[in-house]
């Protein structure tokens, strides 16, 4: 038995692992670390030998467990999936009664109601936290979507609060310490209790999702200044730079800036002129569009993301194709600074409604999974630490404060107005793209969705008949109440038609 006990533990020293652990002892609590490969474990304590809080590295997990303080709290942050139930399966009977398992990895929301269900019936609590903000976040300040038991969430909310990162009360700024991983003096604490069971990691699925989606507008948004105006990545990169002081100034934004002007330490080039153009991805975008779909969510654009780095990585089919079809030569004249202002509209509105579609998805998953989010305080979280945080998630925020049940992000009096404002651009965007032969599969798949939200009548009158034509399907019809179904006795194909 060590001589003093922790107040809390980590299993798993990757990158994010041992950064996380890092920023807990930074904040004066004393953490146990274990990893499976030990010599890992020795080096990260070796390397860390003041940390205000204290580390103490374990070879067993027996004598890990045993270091912990009562109700143990252990964080687990190891490849999301069959690793996780690995670590679980292994410290389970190396705990007691009332013990809290916490799972800050990428895991999948089904997986994470699964594991509270099993671990409540061993008499263990659970917790599945959302972790963003990449390895620096995990450093400095991430933002935490802790969901699953209430009365364990309490236990781990000192430590939770006090690692995320923090936000100004009114405007939702993020703040800093004086220097990396120094305190910060108040603020609001990018992290929330979630709701129970699966609710944290759905919410981190769903920040996810939104990330494809940001990273794929403005992608598109640099294919169109290059191809169309003929751009060069750093000027590209100053464009980026420059709207990072608007309405679009996020993290995303500022990377990519910073991104573009990269120079190529072998060739002197811009560097991302010599990066392959075929997306990766672990797929959480992917978890975000089948949910969608298996909800009948219209969440279009992010899926459209999903299926943007899915057509990246057939680069080889692509080469072939590309010497086979034909398309418009990209030929646009005009005044450049208006276009590149057209651009920026495009990405505003498109990801307006990539973001109601976000929380449209997480409305209809709180139905189906008897959670109450709190659209607002998830906003609220989103605007420090994570990847997609954003001066817009401050207006997302405030609307959600005007109206907790707003239906529809595209429904605010302020997301109305800027929609209206900057539409225009978006359609000339849009048409321009396509008549030049540029795809911006989210540009257009949002401007779709926006003109068929806003839409009182859509062609589906036309699908009901060939449904009820071919599968007597039936339909309602537009002069008797709703819920009333009807069916006629169809001609056979090509006889004539039947009488009134
Ligand atoms: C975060 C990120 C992170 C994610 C990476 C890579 O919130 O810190 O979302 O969780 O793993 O962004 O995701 P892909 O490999 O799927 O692009």
């Amino acid at each position: 038995m060590p001589e003093q006990l922790s107040d809390i533990g980590l299993v798993g020293l990757a990158v994010m692992g041992q950064n996380l652990a890092l920023n807990i002892a930074d904040h004066g609590f004393r953490i146990s670390v274990y990893n499976r490969t030990t010599a890992t474990m020795e080096k990260f304590v070796a390397e860390n030998p003041s940390t205000p809080g204290g580390l103490a590295g374990f070879a067993s997990l027996a004598d890990f467990v045993a270091s912990l303080k009562r109700p143990r709290r252990v964080i687990i942050l190891v490849k999301a999936g069959a690793g996780t139930d690995a670590v679980i399966d292994q410290l389970v009977p190396l705990m007691e009664q009332g013990d809290i398992v916490i799972d800050g990895g990428n895991a999948n929301w089904n997986d994470t109601i699964r594991r509270e269900k099993a671990l409540k019936a061993k008499g263990l609590r659970f917790i599945g936290s959302g972790v963003s903000g990449g390895e620096e976040g995990a450093r400095f300040g991430p933002a935490l979507m802790p969901g699953g038991d209430f009365e364990a969430y309490k236990e781990i909310e000192p430590v939770w609060n006090a690692i995320a990162a923090k936000v100004d009360h009114t405007t939702g700024k993020p703040l800093t310490g004086a220097a990396p991983g120094k305190p910060i003096v108040g603020g609001v604490p990018c992290s929330t209790y979630i709701g129970p069971d699966g609710a944290g990691h759905y919410v981190k699925m769903c920040h996810n999702g939104i990330e494809y989606g940001d990273m794929q507008m403005i992608c598109e948004s640099y294919s169109l200044m290059a191809n169309l105006l003929g751009m060069s990545a750093g000027e590209c990169g100053k464009v980026f730079a420059e709207w990072n002081t608007g309405v679009l100034d996020s993290f995303l934004i500022e990377i990519t800036a910073d991104i573009l002007q990269q120079k190529d330490p072998m060739t002197g080039g811009f560097l991302v002129d010599y990066i392959l153009d075929t997306a990766g991805q672990k797929g959480t975008g992917k978890w975000t569009s089948v949910s969608a779909l298996d909800m009948g969510v219209p969440a279009a654009t992010i899926a459209e993301s999903v299926f943007a780095r899915y057509i990246s990585a057939v680069k080889d089919e692509r080469m072939a194709a590309a010497k086979i079809l034909t398309g418009p030569k990209a030929n646009v004249d005009g005044d450049r600074k208006a276009f590149i202002q057209a651009i920026h509209d495009a990405l505003y509105c498109s990801k307006i409604c990539s973001y109601a579609q976000g929380f449209q998805l997480m409305r209809e998953a709180q139905k189906e999974y008897h959670w109450t989010l709190k659209f607002g305080e998830i906003a609220m979280i989103w605007r420090g630490g994570c990847i997609i945080r954003a001066r817009f998630l401050q207006k997302i925020k405030e609307a959600f404060d005007r109206n907790a049940t707003l239906a529809n992000l595209l429904l605010d009096p302020y997301f109305k107005s800027e929609v209206d404002r900057c539409q225009a651009n978006w359609r000339q965007v849009v048409a321009a793209a396509s008549l030049n032969g540029v795809p911006v599969p989210t540009f257009s798949s949002a401007l779709s969705y926006y003109d068929s939200y806003r839409a009182e009548r859509l062609p589906a009158n036309l699908l009901q008949g060939q449904r009820d034509f071919f599968g007597a399907h039936t339909y309602e019809r537009t002069d008797q109440p709703r819920g009333r179904f009807f069916h006629i006795d169809w001609p056979e194909p090509g006889r004539p038609q039947l009488e009134a």
